[in-house]
């Protein structure tokens, strides 16, 4: 799913900002050097940098609609001091979907190490970290890779991981694993030195098991299906005279995040009108966030618009909302891929048509 040269590559980690902080305070900085990001990013790929302040390391955020494009706008932030670009690969509260190959051709042109907070991509669209020549990729597996929290994916290649110190210790990370009484020891060369003590093994087998449903679904298809949702999503309601997509439309931009806002309603009233009608969504970037996986099919739709059904269905679930996502998407029938298409009209035009 990462397109990794070698699994040995991957740590597993508590999180996405377990991952951050190994980077942040993995690296040799000197004074004056400064890392280049976006004003767009969630804290987890904020404030790592910005703690990094007492160091005399500057973070320098750039506003991702102020250029040409959004990658535009973080070049121009760039300078000789610039040791890293650290950026979502989607931005959480927008879906704004950032040209990662662009921006890996430019780091490696500049010898500026290349981050990616990569949590709202894995497991909705496809990624490679050697097209995007990646030096630190990291994400948590419970959003749209359908895992439970609590662990997480940190990619290194192996010259970046060079680079870091390493802030934790435990008998896991040494080469030697299971020999309990090599001293001296060495440090493990993979990316298992990032894990120190013994694994979240509980977590290791539900996550294993849901990257099964969409590898064997395939990310192709994920990807399909998950940017067709959105889509259709979005044509909805721009075709709505009281709404407002907050996302941009642009095709290359997209991603499965949708966000949008009503003309005439808070977005605390539409957000407890959607919940009331069974619709999970969240309130983000200024409106509604809708992020719909591959799995709705036909049949889930039909039950879930049937005014005699008599059980409340969650019409439209997020990843991002975590409760009882996993295992709605790990029930077998979920795995067979239908094209939403057919039943979306319909709720859209009941969700956004009728009530407000
Ligand atoms: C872009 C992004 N990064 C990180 C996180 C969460 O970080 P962690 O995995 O450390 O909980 C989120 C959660 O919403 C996110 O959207």
């Amino acid at each position: 799913m990462l397109n990794a040269p070698c699994t040995t590559d991957i740590a597993l980690v508590k999180n996405t900002s377990e991952a951050l902080s190994f980077v942040a305070y993995g690296l040799d900085w000197q004074v004056g050097d400064n890392i280049v990001s976006s004003n767009e990013e969630f804290p987890s790929n904020r404030i790592v940098w910005q703690s990094l302040a007492d160091q005399q390391v500057e973070f320098r955020e750039a506003n991702l609609s102020t250029a040409e494009t959004p990658e535009d706008a973080l070049f121009a932030l760039v300078d000789k001091h610039t040791r890293l670009i650290s950026i979502s690969s989607i931005q959480f509260a927008s879906g704004l979907r950032m040209n990662l190959q662009r921006i890996g051709e430019f780091c490696k042109q500049q010898h500026i190490l290349f981050c990616i907070d990569a949590i709202q991509s894995i497991g909705a669209v496809q990624f490679d970290v050697q097209k995007y020549q990646a030096d630190f990729v990291m994400a948590d597996g419970h959003k749209w890779m359908l895992g439970p929290e609590g662990l997480g994916v940190f990619y290194s290649s192996p010259a970046a991981r060079e680079q870091l110190k390493l802030t934790q210790y435990g008998w896991h990370m040494m080469h030697d694993t299971h020999n309990y009484e090599n001293k001296p020891w060495d440090t493990h060369p993979a990316a298992q030195r990032f894990e120190c003590g013994s694994p979240n093994t509980l977590g290791i087998h539900a996550l294993s098991a849901s990257l099964s449903v969409l590898l064997d679904t395939g990310m192709a298809t994920v990807e399909r299906q998950v940017l067709a949702n959105a889509r259709y999503l979005m044509d909805a309601i721009q075709s709505h005279p009281r709404l407002e997509l907050l996302s941009n439309a642009s095709a290359h931009l997209q991603s499965g995040i949708v966000v949008f806002r009503h003309t005439q309603m808070t977005q605390q009233a539409l957000y407890t009108h959607l919940q009331e009608n069974n619709v999970v969504c969240a309130m983000r970037g200024g409106g509604i966030r809708f992020s719909a996986h591959f799995f709705y099919n036909v049949a889930q739709a039909r039950h879930a618009t049937s005014r005699n059904s008599g059980t409340p269905v969650a019409v439209i679930r997020s990843p991002t909302q975590r409760i009882g996502d996993a295992p709605a998407a790990l029930r077998p029938p979920q795995t067979e891929h239908k094209a939403a298409q057919s039943w979306l009209p319909q709720m859209a035009l009941r969700l956004f048509g009728i009530k407000f």
